[in-house]
């Protein structure tokens, strides 16, 4: 085998996240406990299969349809269901057929293909993300071709926002730098800003003409549907042009099924169209359109009030779950380790809680504990039950001391 095209090939790091998950599966401890991935986990450690989705399953299999080529933009009713969750019925850039949405591969989809479109269409340089960030971003926006700078956001000192300092910066960006916001949950810390701080961001964006790109891969997951909604609105309102990635991985529970959708918001309907026939050239040169049967189920669940109703009280019962690990694992290390206070954890939003972990602990908790976590410290609450936050708590406390 001489000559190898590829015997100069590197070998890529395991990604951050997914890597870990790798990891995790080859480890043989009968306790082991993954941490590290944003998956919901039932309290049995199961991801759920929700009942909503179950039904609109049974539903779509009875009507036994034929698979032709969806449109390059995907399914037309579940982009119109997609936006009145996103921007709400009353939405007057919807009226104004000012939003335009493309069904995407999950939420990472509508990112790559709003980064392309940014920087190919409108012709951008410069993305600022949160410093710390999901992980993934960074690498998504500079393989299409943007600088990747960070904006301030966490503050270790107190666990909160470093909202000053992120004012700040957002002031002095040059007019069309894309600025992209975790829209509710913010990952990876679990903090989110106030509504008084989203207002402020939402002033210096539009003075500064900078270009919001909202990612909210998490609504439902915070507050409720539409508290968690609330960002997308308040910069629908003040914004020309607004772009948005959203997931339904984690909220129907859906997440290899790679179902999230692009919306993006202009000055006009005509702009709007344009703006579409862009993001359809781009959409057709990378994976042509997306698959039927992600769109289908989200699509029979939104359009029918009762699989809707019930897919609302779903979601709720996830986010009330995690919320009481939350409470769990901070009473839990409070009484195994009274030095260590963990209370900030019930503070946090979502399904990840920067824990205050170094690296180091994180390596502890995995080498001689098999708890794996991401190892900026992030840990993903929902994967706590009420069988393993015992054992995870004596972990952290063991590692923590
Ligand atoms: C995460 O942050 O763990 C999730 O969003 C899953 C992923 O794709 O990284």
């Amino acid at each position: 085998m001489m000559n190898s095209a590829f015997s100069a090939v590197e070998l890529a790091p395991r990604d951050p996240i997914l890597g870990l998950t790798e990891l995790f599966k080859s480890d043989t401890n009968p306790n082991k406990v993954n941490l590290g991935v944003g998956v919901y986990y039932d309290d049995n450690g199961a991801v759920p299969l929700l009942g909503c989705v179950k039904s609109a399953e049974t539903q779509i299999v009875a009507k036994q349809r034929a698979r032709s080529y969806q449109p390059i933009d995907g399914n037309a009713n579940y982009n119109k269901l997609v936006q009145t969750l996103l921007f709400g019925a009353d939405s007057e850039a919807l009226d104004a057929n000012r939003i335009i949405t493309a069904q995407t591969l999950g939420g990472t989809g509508a990112l790559k293909v709003g980064a392309d479109f940014l920087k190919q269409v409108v012709g951008c340089s410069d993305v600022w993300i949160s410093d710390p960030s999901w992980e993934n971003h960074r690498g998504i926006f500079g393989n299409a071709g943007l600088t990747v700078n960070a904006y301030p956001y966490y503050d270790p000192e107190t666990r909160g926002i470093a909202f000053d300092r992120m004012i700040e910066q957002l002031k002095v960006l040059p007019k069309q730098s894309i600025v992209l916001l975790h829209a509710c949950c913010h990952n990876p810390t679990g903090v989110d800003l106030s509504e008084d701080q989203w207002r402020t961001v939402v002033e210096v964006v539009v003075d500064r003409g900078l270009i919001p790109f909202l990612d909210i891969a998490y609504q439902g997951f915070g507050s409720s549907l539409d508290e968690d909604g609330l960002v997308v609105r308040l910069f629908a309102e003040k914004c020309p042009s607004l772009v948005i990635s959203n997931s339904f991985s984690k909220s129907f529970s859906l997440y290899g099924e790679r179902i999230g959708g692009l919306s993006i918001q202009s000055a006009t309907a005509d702009e709007a169209k344009r703006v579409q026939s862009q993001l359809k050239r781009l959409i057709r040169t990378n994976y042509s359109n997306p698959p039927i049967h992600s769109g289908a189920l989200v699509e029979t669940v939104l359009a029918d009030s009762n699989l809707k109703s019930e897919w609302i009280q779903e979601l709720g019962g996830m986010r009330e779950r995690i919320k009481q690990m939350r409470l769990d694992l901070s009473t839990n290390i409070a009484k195994l380790c009274p030095g260590a206070d963990f209370s900030f954890i019930t503070e946090q939003k979502g399904m990840f809680s920067y824990s205050g972990l170094t690296k180091e602990q994180v390596i502890k908790l995995r080498e001689e504990h098999s708890v794996y976590a991401i190892e900026s410290g992030r840990i993903c609450v929902a994967a706590l039950n009420s069988k393993n936050i015992g054992f995870v708590s004596e972990a952290i406390s063991k590692v923590v001391i």
